[in-house]
């Protein structure tokens, strides 16, 4: 009987000493309120900064990737499109020569969704990687039912090997006054440095092939 009144009065007054303790920390918390905002502010600056370096460019992508990797992407595709000059239309149309041609409108057989046929515009660098993105993101309504190709070299790669059967525009370039104009001397700094360390790596690239 006294022990479980000794257990009693300790569970009293650790439930005492609680009370104490979450006024206590009340208090600490109050008084520590602007440090947690600053806090909050440094997590959504560094953030800001994840996005500004998020990976090289699609004009860099071009540049690096390959119609090789991009023919092993293509097998996405093939459940619907052929590329081959001449290949027929299937559930999506034949795609020999897409690029730089009028949004929805290079297949002359094909019936395009109006979603597709009334967007204007042709087929860019920009807007084909938007489309391969997301194409309901890109033309909703469109009866391409694809989800999109979420990787931006695996949609770089693909670009290269669309632009590999039937051609397309020029290579968009790597602007990099532009970008520094763009994001501040710092930032342009950064893509610089970039630049130069890919076209180091396309010069050993250059020098394994030659030594091969
Ligand atoms: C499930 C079938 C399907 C798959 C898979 C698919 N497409 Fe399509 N694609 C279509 C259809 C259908 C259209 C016509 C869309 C419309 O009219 O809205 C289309 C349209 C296109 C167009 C526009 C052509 C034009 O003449 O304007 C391009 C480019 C294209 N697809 C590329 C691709 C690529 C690249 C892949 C693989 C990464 C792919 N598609 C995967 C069905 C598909």
């Amino acid at each position: 009987m006294s022990n479980s009144n000794t257990i009693f009065g300790w569970v009293l007054a650790s439930g005492i000493v609680a009370l104490g303790l979450s006024s206590i920390s009340g208090k600490f918390f109050h008084a520590d309120k602007p440090h947690v905002e600053e806090f909050g502010y440094v997590i959504e600056a560094a953030e800001e900064g994840a996005t500004a370096e998020a990976g090289p460019s699609l004009a860099e992508l071009l540049q690096t990737g390959t119609a090789a990797a991009g023919e092993a992407v293509f097998a996405k595709c093939t459940a619907c499109h052929t590329i081959d000059q001449g290949g027929a239309d299937g559930i999506g149309p034949n795609l020999y020569g897409v690029l730089g041609t009028g949004i929805g409108q290079h297949a002359a057989g094909y019936a395009y969704s109006s979603a597709l046929a009334d967007k204007g515009g042709t087929w860019d660098y920009e807007a084909m990687d938007a489309w391969l993105t997301s194409p309901r993101a890109f033309a909703n309504g469109t009866k391409m039912s694809f989800a999109g190709l979420s990787s931006a070299e695996d949609r770089a790669n693909v670009i290269l090997y669309l632009r590999d059967h039937g051609g397309g525009p020029d290579l968009p370039e790597v602007v990099v006054e532009e970008a520094a104009a763009d994001e501040g001397e710092e930032a342009g700094e950064g893509v610089e440095a970039e630049v130069v360390e890919a076209v180091a790596e396309e010069d050993a690239d250059a020098a394994d092939n030659i030594e091969g």
